[in-house]
């Protein structure tokens, strides 16, 4: 049944010939304009929708909605061109209905990432491609930057969009939390059935993307300074916190002692992972735009070397011994290998069956790496031979990993779904999918492996899950809006 009832559109009247001629060059004009940009629009697409909507905009159905033979029904809604800027700007957050299927996924936002010019081009090419264009009103103009920008100036998230576009539907579906699987078990479990201070032994450090803080468990508190804190490390001894900005282009270093902010830089680039040196002294920023590691020396906060790696790197990874930093190249299929002495780049090891290595773990050997991907895997790579061992397959969408202390089990997060997957190390095995709640993004655990984090990007709140038991000790809120990455002493 289809969700929207759309506004019936009168068909405008034919009036003189001269009128039509007249509007006939216009539409080679805009068409023309259309053209280049739903062109440009294209590559947008395939390097950053087709993971999730499909090469065809077809969709995953329960998953990601399809955007063919769809799109364009969002658009002729009320208000629907407006709702589209703010879809891809924001993102959005909470269950909808797309022919007849449910979906409670996380749209991610595209401010900061994308520029205004390809968020016009991507909506200019997604209303065109796979026969869309053949539905859209004939009147329709090309998105164009500067309605983009103005829109751009909204500063919405994605709870904001998903209470638009039921208000836009008329439609009233429940809200998120109390819907969907295993909902009941979670609103059961909503506090923590263990003392705040036995789940969190130690300090989480948790970045929170749309308030632009740093909070702090237990103690709740919250560090300013951190403009779209995205993600963050902390040195081996606990004392710096290092974050990245999405929006920003920067790189914030935290005295963790005092919270104050101790300096930043300006990278002129999209800032993804950040990761600090065994001995404290170096820090690596990815800077995704320009495809490069750049090394931070953090007494300093001074910039040492921008180190060319490859495609749309992600985030990084060092040995125990410090001496090589491995890096996800998210739009080559590969990881970078870097030696830290000399400060370049050694070798890319391939990772077939993964086709954009997003985030990565070490085993406690150092032998094996854990990479989660961007559309829902995780490949196990032995580093001593540089063959994947095994691709498996966990919760939709992106996230973290982390390698448990302790050496029996990994964990990883997906943004787009509900569950945090355990793997066993050793059979390489999901033993289990744990019901989380909405946007499980970042995962960490205790430096004792006792107690897993997950940030929540869309509940907003940090779920600890009981390692003995794998299973939801409970949910913590979070001191803030969007927690992306989380960051535990003793554990980064
Ligand atoms: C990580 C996966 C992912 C990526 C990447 C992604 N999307 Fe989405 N998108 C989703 C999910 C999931 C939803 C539905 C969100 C929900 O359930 O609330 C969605 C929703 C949408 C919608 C709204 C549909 C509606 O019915 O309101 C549009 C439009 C859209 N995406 C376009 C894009 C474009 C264009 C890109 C690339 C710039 C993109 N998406 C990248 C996962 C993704």
């Amino acid at each position: 049944m289809p969700l929207f009832n759309f506004p019936i559109r009168v068909a405008l009247p034919v009036r003189f010939a001269t009128m039509v001629v007249a509007l006939g060059c216009l539409a080679v004009f805009s068409n023309a304009h259309a053209d280049t940009s739903a062109a440009r629009g294209a590559s947008v697409f395939q390097q950053n929708c087709s993971a999730c909507h499909q090469a065809q905009g077809q969709g995953l159905p329960g998953a990601f909605p399809p955007l063919q033979g769809h799109a364009v029904d969002m658009y002729k809604i009320t208000d629907g061109r407006r709702y589209l800027t703010h879809v891809l700007l924001y993102g959005l957050n909470g269950k909808i209905e797309v022919a007849g299927q449910p979906y409670n996924g996380a749209m991610p936002p595209w401010a900061g990432t994308l520029s205004h010019q390809q968020i016009a081009d991507v909506l200019n090419y997604v209303l065109t491609a796979w026969g869309n264009k053949a539905s859209l009103p004939a009147d329709f103009k090309p998105y164009t930057v500067k309605e983009i920008a103005a829109q751009a100036k909204a500063k919405q998230n994605g709870d904001d969009v998903y209470a638009l576009r039921e208000k836009l539907s008329g439609t009233k579906s429940k809200s998120v939390a109390g819907s969907g699987a295993g909902a009941a078990d979670r609103a059961a479990h909503m506090k923590l059935d263990v003392p705040l201070h036995t789940a969190v032994p130690a300090p989480v450090y948790v970045a929170l993307q749309n308030s632009n803080d740093i909070g702090v468990l237990p103690t709740k508190s919250t560090w300013q300074g951190a403009n779209s804190a995205h993600y963050v490390a902390l040195s081996a001894d606990g004392s710096m916190l290092m974050a990245s900005g999405l929006k920003t282009g920067a790189v914030y270093v935290f005295n963790t002692a005092t919270g104050k902010l101790r300096g930043s830089i300006h990278l002129d680039d999209v800032v993804q992972g950040v990761k600090i040196a065994p001995n404290g002294k170096l820090g690596i920023a990815i800077g995704a735009k320009h495809g490069v590691a750049v090394v931070i020396d953090l007494r300093r906060v001074k910039i040492v070397k921008k180190i060319p790696v490859g495609k749309t790197p992600h985030n990084a990874r060092f040995s125990a011994d410090g001496k090589t930093a491995y890096v996800t190249l998210q739009g080559a299929g590969a990881i970078a290998v870097l030696d830290m002495n000399t400060l370049t780049k050694v070798k890319d090891i391939a990772t077939p069956g993964l086709a954009a290595p997003h985030n990565l773990d070490l085993s406690d050997n150092g032998k094996r790496m854990w990479i989660r991907d961007f559309t829902g895997h995780v490949g196990v790579l032995n580093l001593v031979d540089g063959k994947m061992l095994k691709v498996i397959k966990v919760g939709n969408g992106h996230g973290g990993i982390d390698v448990i202390p302790g050496g029996r089990y990994v964990a990883t997060g997906a943004i787009a779904d509900h569950i945090v997957s355990i793997i066993d190390q050793k059979s390489m095995k999901v033993v289990k999918n744990i019901d989380v709640g909405n946007g499980p993004h970042g995962v960490r655990a205790s430096a004792n492996g006792r107690w897993l984090y997950a940030s929540m990007t869309v509940d907003n709140n940090i779920a600890v899950i009981n390692m003995h038991t794998l299973k939801l000790a409970g949910q913590i809120p979070a001191p803030g809006k969007f927690p992306f990455w989380l960051a535990v002493k003793g554990n980064d």
